[in-house]
C-alpha cells in the first residue's frame, strides 16, 4: 500500500492503491482545505466544495507526482481559468508550480507520494507580473 507523507504536519499515513488524498487525509485529520499563505484554514475547512474540484481551497504540492493519475480537466480549468468562480488565487498559485500542483480532491494516490499542504502563493512575486 502507498505510503502518504504529509510534510508540514509531520505525518505519514498507509492508503489503498486508487484513493483520493483528500479523502484519505481528512480520514488522517489534516486538513488540506487552507487559506492562502497561512490564513484562513479554519474557515475554508469547512466552507469548500467539498472535493468536487471546483473551490481550489485544497492546493498541494506533490512530490513523486508519477505516482498519481493525470492531472484532470477540473483541475486544469480550475487553474488556468481566472474568475470562474471569481477567485483568482488558485489560478495564482499555479504559476510556477505546473509540474507538482494538484488538487487534493482530484488526485489518486497510486505509490509513494509527499504532500505540501498550503503552499505559499508569491501575490507579488516575478512569476505573475512578468
Ligand atoms: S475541495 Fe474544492 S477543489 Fe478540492
Amino acid at each position: 500500500m502507498p505510503i502518504v507523507k504529509f510534510t508540514k504536519e509531520n505525518k505519514e499515513i498507509e492508503v489503498p492503491v486508487g484513493s483520493y488524498l483528500r479523502e484519505e487525509a481528512i480520514k488522517a485529520g489534516i486538513n488540506l482545505n487552507c487559506g492562502v499563505n497561512g490564513y484562513g484554514a479554519s474557515v475554508n475547512k469547512f466552507m469548500n466544495c467539498k472535493g468536487f474540484g471546483m473551490c481550489g481551497t485544497c492546493r498541494v504540492l506533490i512530490t513523486g507526482i508519477q505516482n498519481t493519475n493525470q492531472l484532470t480537466k477540473r483541475e486544469l480549468l480550475r487553474f488556468k481559468t481566472p474568475g470562474f468562480p471569481p477567485d483568482p488565487i488558485p489560478c495564482l498559485a499555479y504559476v510556477g508550480h505546473e509540474d507538482n500542483m494538484r488538487l487534493a480532491c482530484m488526485t489518486q494516490i497510486n505509490g509513494d507520494i509527499e504532500v505540501e499542504s498550503g503552499p505559499e502563493v508569491n501575490l507579488f512575486g516575478d512569476n505573475f507580473f512578468s
